[in-house]
């Protein structure tokens, strides 16, 4: 019976673990830096989660360092992550832990930024050459052909400063006119273009007032440097440009709007897309490994349009913020109650079960108790006992009764006599103060006149039939429950445990504790 509870509590566990047995996918983000470019992007993955319920997503970001980005990227494998989603900081240094990944069978989405391996899932992100080469075109076109150009570069070893720099110089070298003073090395953070140009102009010192030192335009390989070089660049007249164009306070749309810098080329963040990407590799649907987003430049004169658009955007996508997180209270009281209607009705069936296991098992013991007392008194067993002579039956006066109709009624007396003996005695075999008395009270007749009647009919004496119907009760019991010895004993009207062993063992010739 408690084996049975248990059963079916370990079955309502699993309907319950059942109930929302979607498969969840864990989708890991190694950022290589921290900044406001890589939490657009973050919030935007975040957001892009909303259309999926079977999502988890981990960030790590490595703060510009190659050893930490391995670090947390190794991590994620020994996690055991569904799908890795990375832009690396340095492509030589950072390459191997991500070919690793995508060794063990992890996707791998590189984004942003590349490795130098053909080992990754698919590609996300802008054409970084095509952007630079574009800012050449503009700046070129800015001057007339005509002038000295400063770049700022971004992180050593990165992919898009690589990128970057060839398409810009690609473009620059197409107007003989222009001449490209240096490329100055950054690593994509304000201060260190701040430091590159502090550096550059100590180190050409007095020769700076020259002509040939005279820079007409800065291309910052992202915004932030080009504002920085701004700061540290002691000329003036010099124009600037980067590259990101991200909206909001002090960045690239509003730096170009209040002429802090000439143009911006948005550099696409998408978060959404690319967490779709994510999404249908893993549920295996069609996907491009290639995958480019549209860039587009920032001018004076979109700068304002661009702003109001994201005010827009932002109020927009506040509301579905709020959408967001009605819908999920919604849906987790919604499954918080689908949990209850189930442990309900499971407990209703546990209750039924066992109700109906408790009603066959006492009907069993019945059944068993019959068949022993049966056997107890030496007469076959039989479930109706032979009925009560009718009123007609009980004046012979009125019918004359034959004498095989006698011998059928002495019978059916016998058979009363001994049903309800048989009733009395398993009514009141538990309590240990039943006695031959007490019976023979109950059956209304003096105890000499039961000794005669029982002995008669049986072969047995009254104290027989009590004590062997006790202890076939008892191995009923023993074989039925999970009652100990003791617990039986008493149960049977049994004072001494030992005692009723000892009668057990004479009886049946084993012992109670060997059932
Ligand atoms: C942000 C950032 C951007 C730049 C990009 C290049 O971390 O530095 O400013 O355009 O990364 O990967």
């Amino acid at each position: 019976m408690r084996k049975t509870i248990l059963y079916l509590i370990g079955l309502l566990a699993f309907l319950t673990s059942c109930s929302n047995s979607e498969k969840t996918y864990r989708i890991a983000v190694s950022q290589c830096s921290e900044d406001i470019w890589r939490h657009k992007l973050n919030d935007e993955l975040k957001m892009g989660t909303y259309f999926y319920d079977n999502v988890e997503l981990s960030f790590a970001s490595a703060d510009d360092s190659d050893e930490k980005q391995i670090e947390q990227i190794n991590q994620f494998v020994s996690d055991g992550i569904d799908l890795l989603i990375v832009a690396p900081n340095q492509v030589a240094t950072v390459s191997p832990a991500i070919d690793k990944a995508f060794d063990k069978g992890i996707p791998v989405i590189v984004f942003d930024r590349k490795t130098n391996s053909e080992k990754y899932t698919a590609f996300i992100g802008a054409d970084n050459f095509e952007m630079g080469r574009l800012m050449g075109e503009y700046v070129a076109t800015q001057l007339k052909g005509k002038g000295h150009v400063l770049e700022i570069m971004g992180l050593k070893g990165s992919s898009p400063a690589i990128e970057r720099h060839n398409g810009f110089v690609k473009a620059i070298s197409s107007y003989p006119g222009i001449t490209l003073v240096a490329s100055l090395q950054g690593d994509w953070t304000e201060e260190s273009a701040v430091k590159a140009v502090k550096e550059w102009q100590q180190t050409v010192g007095g020769d700076l007032k020259s002509p040939t030192y005279r820079i007409d335009f800065v291309f910052g390989q992202n915004d932030r440097m080009a504002v920085g070089a701004s700061k540290a660049l002691s000329q003036s007249g010099t124009k600037y440009c980067g590259i990101d164009g991200l909206p909001g306070e002090g960045n690239g749309i509003e730096c170009v709007r209040d002429s802090v810098l000439e143009a911006s080329y948005i550099y696409p963040t998408h978060g959404d897309e690319v967490l779709q990407l994510a999404m249908n590799i893993l549920e295996g649907k069609p996907y491009e490994k290639d995958n480019r987003l549209m860039a587009s430049l920032v001018t004076k004169d979109n700068a304002n349009v661009l702003l109001l658009q994201n005010e827009e955007l932002v109020r927009q996508s506040h509301n579905v913020d709020l959408l967001h997180a009605q819908a999920d209270n919604y849906l987790h009281e919604l499954n918080y109650q689908r949990i209850i209607t189930l442990f309900l009705a499971i407990i209703i069936f546990i209750i039924v079960i066992s109700g109906m296991i408790i009603v066959s098992n006492m009907r069993r013991r019945h059944r068993l108790e019959r068949q022993a007392f049966s056997m107890v008194v030496n007469v076959p067993e039989s479930e109706e006992p032979v009925e009560k002579p009718s009123a007609q039956e009980d004046h012979p006066h009125i019918t004359k009764v034959t004498p095989e109709e006698q011998t059928h009624l002495e019978a059916g007396a016998d058979a009363r006599f001994l049903e309800k003996l048989r009733s009395r005695v398993q009514e009141q075999m538990g309590d240990s103060d039943f006695s031959v008395e007490t019976l023979a009270e109950q059956m209304g007749v003096s105890r000499v006149q039961l000794y005669r009647k029982v002995k008669t009919l049986t072969g047995r004496t009254p104290v027989d039939i009590i004590r062997l119907s006790r202890l076939n009760r008892s191995k009923v019991l023993l074989e039925t429950t999970d009652k100990n010895v003791s617990e039986v004993a008493y149960e049977v009207g049994f004072t001494a445990p030992s005692y009723f062993t000892k009668c057990f063992k004479d009886e049946f010739g084993i012992s109670p504790s060997d059932l």
